[in-house]
């Protein structure tokens, strides 16, 4: 079944089609939830713009759309108003049928892609040797999200955690390991990597004789040296049991399968270099291989090039992102190439994508996307770090998350103990933290406050998780299992059921704007929106005394269908729902 919303838009392209003529009958119809209940339940601006593109006063336009197509099974009432406006007012009784159709569906009403697509979702990409912190916290939870919704979508979706484990820092790295007695083929010993980081750096920019072992131990490496190989080896399974311990704790779906660092694609290098030199696109300056992909320049107005090889013979960053994307898409199958990162890899990605179409390695076919993200600011609006002056650690900020929700349910609900309030407090914690990183639009910076995310008003998980505790309560109190409800049976009534039913019902549209937008706040906008709603129905009509069994039905049938919108959205965003809190 078409959704409500699918349902309006073919109807419009039909109308739009007869009246302006196939080239038009893809025109964005503009169609919008009225503002105001006077105009409507929905409106389309298309007259507007498509008057001015043929020649059509606006609201002639409107009329003849109006009158091209027939929409009595479907709306009561169509108007056009001010200058080309189309109200439309829905039938009451097509909104009750859509809803039975939706309450029957255990999708609830999201139809799976027609055409499934392959997308890699390329995201926490965090580094070895370095402890997680706060500013990947946002990739792994946007991505996270932006994966669900895809996956629900029915795409088929290739997670790869592209995690930084090669370079020249892993030459002090080893050294030091050495040094330490750390024998090659045994586990790592260190219990914090960061300060094995910190402590071969020092060692690095103090000791002549250590950096060049260090150096020595980076050639080693690269030619594969057997200690070398060892030690760098240790160092990136810790790192990974780290990174595993803080996706587990997120309830993120990245395992150990989906990882695929950088030293993968290491020897498909040389052959990137020789591909683009046959192709013509590389250029020499000062003994480095340069790419100049069209369409950059620096402040000097001069072409800005993106260098593959270095004088020295060593690659880079973006000669590795080059090979990754080729390899996705002629390998993996990749059909859309999306990239989770920080807004400071703007111009990278640029380049890199214009690159890849140069090439031809990127067919036009292919969607290439860079999904940027603001910084994570503390309350004085400068990045978050510890009073210390350190970088905040995610672990650090996990426990706090759990022990702050832990207090909270304390407070609120002193019925609730033992390991069942040790769970509540994680879903509560955990979630209020990625619905912090996923409300707001992503491409701001976003101010790191626990008092907001975890308060149980506005905007924030907790108020969601506790609208969906609530609709539950009805159905622990009422001793009723929804699931021997008569999905049919929803006969609207009052205006606040009218305006609950209507949000009920743009569920599907929204999953499919998160889906081309890679926009998560929408979803979690619109289940804000959803849960004000319901509470205001939840004032004005009764429920369980609802009096007259079919009106208690139709009502229950409306509480259920809230509370699975509700739990399946937060799902879509890894966020978990409880039954009590
Ligand atoms: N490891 C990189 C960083 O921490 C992110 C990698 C993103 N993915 C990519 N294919 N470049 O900045």
């Amino acid at each position: 079944m078409a959704h409500l919303i699918q349902t309006l838009q073919d109807r419009l392209a039909a109308a739009i089609e007869r009246v302006a003529g196939a080239e038009h009958a893809g025109t964005d119809p503009l169609l919008r939830p009225s503002a105001q209940p006077r105009f409507g339940d929905y409106q389309a601006n298309v007259a507007m713009s498509l008057g001015k593109a043929i020649g059509t006063p606006p609201r002639k336009l409107a009329e003849a759309i109006v009158t091209a197509v027939s929409w009595d099974d479907v709306c009561e009432k169509v108007e056009v108003a001010g200058p080309g406006f189309i109200n439309f007012t829905f039938r009451t009784a097509f909104l009750d049928e859509q809803l039975a159709g939706m309450a029957a569906d255990p999708r609830l009403g999201v139809a799976a892609a027609a055409s499934p697509q392959t997308v890699v979702v390329d995201y926490s990409s965090p580094n070895v040797a370095k402890q997680m912190h706060i500013g990947h916290l946002r990739s792994t939870i946007i991505g996270d999200a932006i994966a669900r919704v895809l996956e629900h979508l029915g795409h088929r979706v290739i997670r790869q955690n592209h995690i930084g484990d090669w370079g020249t820092q892993f030459g002090m790295l080893i050294e030091y390991l050495a040094q330490s007695g750390q024998e090659a083929g045994d586990e790592l010993k260190v219990a914090d990597l960061e300060q094995l980081y910190r402590a071969a750096q020092q060692r690095y920019e103090a000791d002549e004789t250590f950096a060049a072992r260090a150096r020595r131990r980076v050639v080693d490496l690269q030619a594969g040296e057997p200690t070398a190989v060892k030690l760098w080896k240790a160092l990136v399974e810790e790192s990974k049991r780290h990174f595993a311990g803080v996706y587990r704790r997120l309830g993120v779906l990245l395992g150990d399968e989906d990882v695929r660092g950088e030293s993968f694609y290491n020897e498909m290098l040389p052959q990137v270099v020789r591909d683009l030199e046959a192709l013509g696109l590389l250029h020499e300056s000062e003994g480095a291989r340069v790419l100049y992909p069209p369409g950059f320049r620096n402040a000097e107005s001069e072409p800005l090039g993106m260098i593959v090889r270095k004088r020295d013979g060593g690659y880079l960053y973006a000669t590795t992102d080059l090979a990754a994307a080729r390899y996705r898409i002629a390998t993996l199958g990749a059909d859309r190439l999306i990239y989770v990162t920080d807004s400071r890899q703007n111009q990278h990605f640029a380049m890199l994508f214009a690159a890849l179409r140069e090439a031809g390695w990127a067919p036009a076919g292919v969607r290439l996307e860079h999904v940027p993200f603001g910084m994570v600011l503390g309350k004085d609006r400068r990045p978050l770090k510890t009073r210390s002056g350190r970088n905040v650690r995610l672990d650090e900020v996990l426990d706090e998350a759990v022990e702050r929700a832990d207090r909270i349910i304390a407070r609120k609900n002193p019925d609730l103990a033992g390991p069942q309030r040790r769970e509540v407090a994680e879903a509560i914690g955990i979630g209020a933290l990625k619905y912090a990183d996923l409300s707001g639009q992503r491409i701001k910076d976003y101010i790191f406050d626990w008092d907001q995310m975890l308060a149980f008003d506005g905007n924030t998980a907790p108020y969601l998780q506790n609208a969906y505790v609530r609709v539950r309560s009805i159905f622990r109190k009422g001793e009723i299992d929804p699931r021997t409800l008569p999905a049919g049976a929803i006969g609207i009534a009052q205006p606040s059921e009218r305006d609950l039913a209507l949000r009920l019902l743009q569920f599907p549209a929204i999953v499919a704007a998160v889906a081309d937008s890679l926009e998560p706040h929408r979803l979690c906008g619109f289940l804000y929106d959803l849960a004000t709603a319901y509470h205001r129905f939840y004032e004005n009509c009764p429920v369980l005394s609802a009096g007259e069994p079919a009106l208690r039905n139709s009502r229950l049938v409306l509480c259920d269908l809230t509370a699975r919108v509700l739990a399946g959205g937060l799902e879509l965003l890894g966020i978990g729902t409880v039954e009590q809190m």
